[in-house]
């Protein structure tokens, strides 16, 4: 992918094709001085790490890569009023945990509340190089700034590289975009740029002009319980149809269901192309693993469940309107070590570890907000189908929390999921292009 129609030097690096990095940092600020923040932000400017770099060649790269966002409490404090017309946005992203379906009360500070200003996103290969790149943002924007908190990511170890914690391969799935994908992959579905960057063609909202090219990013801090969900998944195992010829051992059948539960096996192949065993050369291969639609079993779930992660937030042909505006683009890391020798003995979580999320969209309530309200959360999604779908089985929230179709020999059996995924924090930020940052930031 390379085009030539942004401008990529003047759009942060993160949004269009993710710093995938082997190691990232979100450092959380807070601004206790707007004009020494500001003739700081002057100094540093050159730091902040564009698309057009980003895409250079790896010579001419920087050690690491920053990004840096705002949210509507840092625009204030930084005394910038104009209104970028987006409602969740304007009240933080602790104001819409209960909307989102989070329990509140899992939350932790300093999330709780809108006291986060901004965020600074690192991106490197060597975690000794995202501190040296912190302390340098400590030494330049000094007492200007406090940071609230940190929260590190990494690529999983060897074979797992680009693999989230449960397991699954991801990062696979992302909508092209016009003016700017020029190859795009088989399968893939493309937007207009508007769909994730402010002022450009879809996106239609009233926002000051200094918004072009930015874009909101939704974060979300999601602990992963992979202990319990390897022995979910263990005790509820399913197998294939008869018709299928093939019986699983346990562990197989343990995989199978989790398969099911996203909409592909761990290798990335789609259900929906390799409904019962896995083919971890579909799973690899970018020409096909994301060539599917669901469009011949729209009322079965024989190959894939209606409540899979990927059929919920990306329905394809299950959705009779075209969903293009609810497209974003995904920029996740995993963060936290491997599961113990000793938590796979007690199926029991001890040490901290899930998913860094970040998904940018020009509108969080179409993006990120309609994916998990609308969709993942919401029983009868996808419409029309003879079975309720029940919720996304990774990542829905509700009461009861059922998810429908798992097990393909019994597709009218709802099971009961306990929540594996459980939301800690996050915030909506605004994430401008650079001059914005130049002009209307950093004077
Ligand atoms: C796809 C994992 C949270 C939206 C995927 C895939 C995996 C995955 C393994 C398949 C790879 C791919 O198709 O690119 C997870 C985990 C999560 C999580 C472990 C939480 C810990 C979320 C949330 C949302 C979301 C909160 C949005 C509300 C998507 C979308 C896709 C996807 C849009 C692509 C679907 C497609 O185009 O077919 N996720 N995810 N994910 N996820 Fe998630």
């Amino acid at each position: 992918t390379n085009g030539t129609f942004l401008p990529l030097q003047n759009i942060q690096g993160d949004i269009l094709v993710g710093m995938k990095k082997q190691t990232e940092r979100l450092v959380f600020f807070q601004i206790n001085s707007a004009s020494g923040f500001r003739s700081a932000l002057k100094t540093y400017l050159p730091q902040i790490t564009s698309t057009a770099t980003l895409i250079s060649p790896a010579a001419n790269q920087p050690l690491a890569f920053v990004n840096i966002g705002f949210s509507q409490t840092g625009l204030t404090a930084l005394g910038i009023t104009d209104d970028l017309n987006d409602a969740e946005f304007a009240s933080g992203m602790w104001a819409d945990a209960a909307n989102l379906g989070d329990d509140p009360s899992k939350w932790v500070s300093p999330f709780k509340g809108t006291a986060i200003h901004g965020v600074f996103v690192l991106g490197s290969d060597q975690a000794s190089y995202l501190d040296q790149y912190q302390s340098a943002i400590s030494s330049t924007f000094g007492s200007s700034i406090s940071v609230l908190t940190t929260i590190s990511g990494a690529a999983r170890p060897g074979d797992q590289a680009g693999h989230e914690h449960f397991g699954f391969l991801d990062g696979i799935s992302q909508p092209a975009i016009g003016g700017w994908t020029t190859n795009t992959l088989p399968g893939q579905a493309i937007v207009p740029n508007g769909v994730i960057l402010a002022r450009r063609l879809g996106d239609t909202a009233t926002r000051p002009s200094w918004a072009l090219d930015g874009t909101f990013m939704a974060f979300r801090w999601f602990q992963q319980l992979v202990p319990e969900f390897n022995k979910w998944t263990l005790d509820n195992a399913v197998q294939p149809p008869p018709l299928a010829g093939v019986t699983l051992n346990a562990q197989d059948a343990a995989d199978f269901l989790g398969a099911r539960m996203f909409g592909r096996w761990k290798s990335g192949a789609p259900l929906d192309l390799a409904p019962t065993v896995d083919d971890p050369a579909l799973g690899a291969d970018p020409q096909r693993n994301n060539l599917f639609d669901y469009g011949d079993a729209l009322l079965d779930e024989t190959k894939c469940p209606f409540s899979a992660h990927i059929r919920k937030t990306n329905p394809r042909l299950d959705l009779p309107l075209l969903s293009i505006n609810n497209h974003a683009i995904r920029s996740s890391i995993a963060y936290g070590p491997e599961v113990s020798a000793s938590e796979s003995a007690s199926n029991t979580t001890s040490q901290d570890r899930g998913l860094i999320f970040v998904e940018y969209q020009s509108v969080i309530a179409n993006g990120f907000r309609f994916q998990q309200i609308a969709w993942a959360n919401t029983a009868n999604f996808p419409p029309a189908k003879l079975e309720t779908p029940g919720l996304d089985a990774v990542i829905g929230q509700g009461t009861p929390r059922t998810s429908g179709g798992l097990d393909p020999n019994n597709q009218t059996k709802m099971f009961t999921v306990p929540q594996f995924v459980v939301p800690k924090g996050g915030e909506y930020f605004f994430v401008p292009s650079i001059p914005a940052l130049t002009s209307e930031f950093a004077t």
